[in-house]
């Protein structure tokens, strides 16, 4: 079985995620959604709450049951490795993007020489979109439903409401 695996913050997941997700799909017989339990960054959303939308935004995508969505901790090349995967794969939006993911992709190839990193880059019209900006864009009051995959653009305005503003 040739496994990918897509991790991630998803703090929220964008509609760019759900593009790399689907695109990633059709280069694999699996794809692992690895979710970051706890970073160097403080998550907005809860580990349960950034799977919960994951898990309702795929599922018009996958109906095959060919994503699996889980949080990982700990080094991204020992979940890699745990779960029998081939790659990761990644998305790139700009040459910001392309700085830090080729960078992290050297580090992860020193820490794990078997595993490649495949880099998409982001189509044109999703380019722009980060969940940074989403959280911005909330925080300042303003809509952000033409970003995020439909599913779960109500679960994040409830989870937004239930949180406090930092
Ligand atoms: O959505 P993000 O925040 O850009 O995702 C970053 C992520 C989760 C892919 C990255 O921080 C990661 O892999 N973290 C796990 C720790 C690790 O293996 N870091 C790389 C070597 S320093």
């Amino acid at each position: 079985m040739y496994r990918l695996v897509y991790p991630g913050s998803f703090d929220p997941p964008t509609l760019g995620h759900l593009d790399i997700m689907a695109r990633a799909l059709r280069l694999c017989d699996e794809l692992r959604v690895a979710v970051l339990t706890s970073g160097s960054k403080q998550a907005r959303f809860s580990l349960d709450q950034r799977i919960d939308m994951l898990k309702l935004a795929v599922e018009d995508l996958d109906s095959a049951g060919r994503i699996v969505i889980e949080g990982f901790s700990g080094l991204l090349v020992d979940y890699v490795q745990a779960c029998g995967a081939q790659a990761v794969v990644r998305g790139v939006r700009n040459t910001q993007d392309f700085y830090y993911e080729n960078n992290m992709a050297e580090i992860n190839r020193h820490l794990s020489a078997q595993h490649e990193t495949i880099l998409l880059s982001a189509k044109p019209e999703l380019a722009f979109i980060s969940s940074t900006f989403i959280k911005e864009l909330d925080r300042l009051g303003q809509d952000y439903q033409a970003w995020l995959p439909v599913s779960s653009y109500s679960y994040t305005k409830e989870a937004f409401q239930h949180r406090p503003v930092v």
